[in-house]
């Protein structure tokens, strides 16, 4: 059933776009949708118009599906995208995925906002996703396996592609930044951490604390997809903060980096296909 619907909205997305053959797709975290606007001669298809997509409803993500050229490379774009915390169940979270495979990309590039754990990190750094620990109490792979798209029971030793963090370091090395390695942990949310729950996750190897982008590296991997992640650290994670957590300071430090994530994605494209 997934595969046909998955298959529909690819069918409907193809339509759409042309003759643009996209193998890049990137999607767009919490804070950071301008980037969206360095699409040239960009085609924008509204989540509402693709049967069966999910719409957000997660306040800072924009609901579009941009194709166009990003450092004159062909991209999917997916400015916003959905969480398991607005009541979608995980495949649901994971069905742009799906439609992402069935549309021929090979690379998908998650970014987000996270929380900062790690102790050295300062607020509007980007940080690469090395690892992930998945601590949302559910897999979104559970469930009939569909033989046409990948096998039962995968790999995840290199979730996050190691060659492409290498060359994300050398395109951010070419913009002045250093792009550091940490390991992301998803939790459902929607309620941020405790400083209990975050001392807890330091302890477990954790440098970053997320909402999103584990269900779909999960779900990009059985599709045989490369996966690079990318996050923002929008605040220091709670206990570590010296105040409370608001999502305001989490769409403004969004909107600090957004200039900075968007040449960072565009050099990355040039060099990724
Ligand atoms: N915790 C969880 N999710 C987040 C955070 C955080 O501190 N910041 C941005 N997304």
């Amino acid at each position: 059933m997934m595969f046909e619907k998955s298959q529909e909205a690819a069918a409907f997305v193809r339509g759409k776009i042309g003759g643009l053959e996209p193998r890049l797709a990137i999607v767009l975290g919490s804070g950071l949708g301008v980037v969206a606007s360095a699409v040239e001669q960009a085609m924008v298809i509204p989540y509402t118009d693709i049967p069966h997509f999910p719409r957000s409803t997660a306040p800072g993500h924009g609901g579009r599906l941009i194709a166009g050229l990003l450092g004159g490379v062909p991209v999917l774009v997916m400015q916003g995208r959905v969480h398991f915390y607005e009541g979608y169940t995980p495949p649901q979270v994971t069905f742009p995925m799906r439609v992402l495979g069935r549309l021929g990309i090979k690379t998908v590039v998650l970014t987000n906002a996270a929380g900062g754990i790690n102790p050295g990190y300062r607020v509007g750094q980007l940080v690469l996703i090395a690892d992930h620990i998945n601590f949302l109490g559910f897999n979104p792979a559970v469930g009939p396996n569909d033989e046409r798209i990948g096998v039962r029971f995968y790999d995840m030793t290199e979730a996050y592609s190691r060659g492409l963090r290498e060359i994300a370091k050398t395109a951010g090395a070419e913009m002045g930044l250093d792009l550091v390695e940490g390991v992301y942990l998803a939790t459902t949310g929607p309620s941020y951490e405790t400083p209990a729950e975050i001392r807890a996750f330091r302890t477990m190897g954790a440098d970053l604390v997320g909402m999103s982008t584990v269900p779909e590296t999960i779900i990009a991997r059985h599709e045989g997809m490369r996966v690079l992640g990318v996050s923002c650290v929008s605040n220091l994670a709670a206990g570590i903060s010296p105040h409370q957590l608001t999502a305001e300071e989490v769409f403004e430090t969004g909107k600090m980096v957004e200039g900075q994530m968007a040449e960072l994605l565009k050099r990355l494209a040039a060099k990724m296909v």
